[in-house]
């Protein structure tokens, strides 16, 4: 008996066969004669229905079963009954793999998203993370076809860094000098001696892999990473995580035009990948009762999908931003020149002012990090931050400075340690060129594109402050 996905199922019309299914239980009807079993194998949005006729053997055992429960079920596929053209199973032999009794925590009515994020290692078994995290795959098939159909090589950048390379302190520190810290060697200050520690110097999490991707970048031209980084942030927002996933492509020969074109493209292809390839999902997502997507978002992605971005320089958002009267929308943080755009400069930016994804360029040099290339006013550099609807950033990038002495320059400036960052001051002292990257927040570009509003759902095992369970 050839056992079948109930995704090839409906995708290759499959009737009129013998076939096993084997999946969980969504739901069980009894009626008279017959018991309706809904049963989903998580290889698509779609469940399939499986009608157990009293005959069968342990139609009792079957007609008791609750949601959830994981059966084997054989029997032969016909066309369904229903308005819309569907394919049922008549089932022949029903086998129950493994029960669930009424403790288990998915009962129908206790399914609110914050209610899933206490049961993290069941969720996916409700249609709504099913579908998320079919999505969240379609991403990431959609991120490598999109750099490698480009002649970008995938590089797998150090977890374990020995630099802050954001300069933004925000870092997780790896020590076995913490293994048993009541032992652990102090310098005479009463620090830590990480001389002794497992690495013979101070470790990390990395919060980047642009650095590295820097160096690669140098050699193959192009290449882009795609893996976790981990920041300390004890921001605990519905947009941070302290673990997320990260793109970071990086173009050797390039300045900020290239890669803002780079990343607007990126965007694209998400948008249009994930709607020829789960349809079905977004499909579900939009149309939940507590969707948080707006109303219409499906015709706003392909609006954004057809449309040119915005493009604007942080100077013009602060004009537009400092012009906009009180009584209409009031900003709790300033919006002069110098300040930093905070999340809700931003998304008014995206949301009410453009309502497209907007591409802000040139920031004050005081608020980004050191590498990036400085303008010749001397005051901004060739930054970009890309900011959509609901969300704010979503990419942050720049081109580098590829200068040498300007960049040992800028590193003075804000008090560096240029000694551990020797290899990349070496890029600029041998063959530099002019550079440019970014780097695309995996789970916000999810949030954008299934308009979920808490990154915790969207992330298999969310990590936030006080917060590490599973
Ligand atoms: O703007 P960021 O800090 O830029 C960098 O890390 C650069 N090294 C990128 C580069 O030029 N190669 O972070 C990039 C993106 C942000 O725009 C945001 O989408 C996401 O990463 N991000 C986070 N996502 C979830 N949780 C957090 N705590 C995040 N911090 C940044
Ligand atoms: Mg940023």
């Amino acid at each position: 008996m050839s056992r079948l996905k109930v995704k090839d199922i409906f995708q290759e019309n499959i009737v009129d066969v013998e076939a096993t299914v084997k999946g969980w239980i969504r739901s069980v009807r009894n009626s008279k004669k017959f018991s309706f079993i809904v049963l989903n194998d998580g290889s698509a949005q779609q469940s399939i229905q499986i009608i157990v006729d009293e005959v069968l053997p342990n139609y009792a055992e079957v007609a008791a079963l609750l949601s959830g429960s994981a059966v084997a079920i054989t029997g032969r596929l016909v066309k369904g009954g229903g308005k819309v053209q569907s394919i049922e199973m008549q089932a022949s032999l029903v086998e129950i793999i493994g029960k669930v009794d009424e403790t288990y925590p998915l009962q129908k009515k206790a399914t609110s998203l914050e209610f899933l994020r206490e049961q993290a290692h069941l969720r996916i078994r409700t249609n709504t993370f099913g579908a998320i995290m079919r999505v969240r795959h379609h991403l990431a098939m959609a991120t490598h076809e999109f750099f490698s159909k480009k002649g970008f090589f995938y590089l797998n950048s150090p977890i374990v860094s020995g630099v802050d390379a954001e300069g933004a302190g925000e870092m997780f520190t790896i020590s076995t000098l913490a293994n048993d810290i009541t032992k652990a060697p102090k310098t005479k200050d009463g620090k830590l001696d990480f001389s002794k520690d497992y690495f013979g110097k101070e470790t990390f999490l990395a919060v980047t892999g642009q650095l590295e991707g820097e160096c690669y970048a140098m050699g193959l031209g192009s290449i882009y990473t795609f893996g976790p980084t981990f920041r300390s942030e004890n921001s605990n927002t519905t947009r941070h995580l302290s673990e997320f996933w990260m793109i970071e492509p990086e173009v050797a020969f390039a300045d900020l035009d290239e890669i803002a074109g780079l990343a607007t493209d990126y965007i694209k292809y998400l948008i249009s990948y994930s709607l020829l390839h789960a349809a079905a999902e977004l499909e579900f997502l939009f149309a939940r009762e507590d969707s948080t997507a707006p109303k219409d978002h499906l015709e706003v992605l392909k609006h954004v999908r057809d449309s040119k971005f915005i493009r604007i320089t942080y100077t013009e958002a602060i004009e537009i931003l400092s012009k906009i009267d009180p009584a209409v929308k009031k900003f709790e943080y300033p919006t002069i020149w110098g300040h930093e755009l905070q999340t809700e400069h931003e998304r008014f930016l995206a949301e009410e002012h453009f309502k497209m994804p907007v591409i802000v360029t040139d920031y004050p040099k005081e608020f980004k990090a050191f590498y990036m290339k400085l303008n010749d006013d001397g005051k901004t550099v060739k930054a970009m931050d890309i900011l959509v609807p609901g969300i704010g950033e979503i990419i942050g990038g720049s081109q580098r400075e590829d200068n040498l002495e300007r960049l040992e320059k800028r590193m003075d400036e804000m008090n560096m340690n240029k000694d551990p960052l020797w290899w990349y001051l070496d890029l600029r002292r041998f063959g530099s060129v002019p550079h440019a990257g970014f780097g695309l927040g995996f789970e916000r570009a999810l949030m954008y594109i299934t308009g979920v509003n808490n990154i915790r759902d969207v992330i298999p095992f969310p990590r936030t402050p006080k917060n590490c369970d599973f």
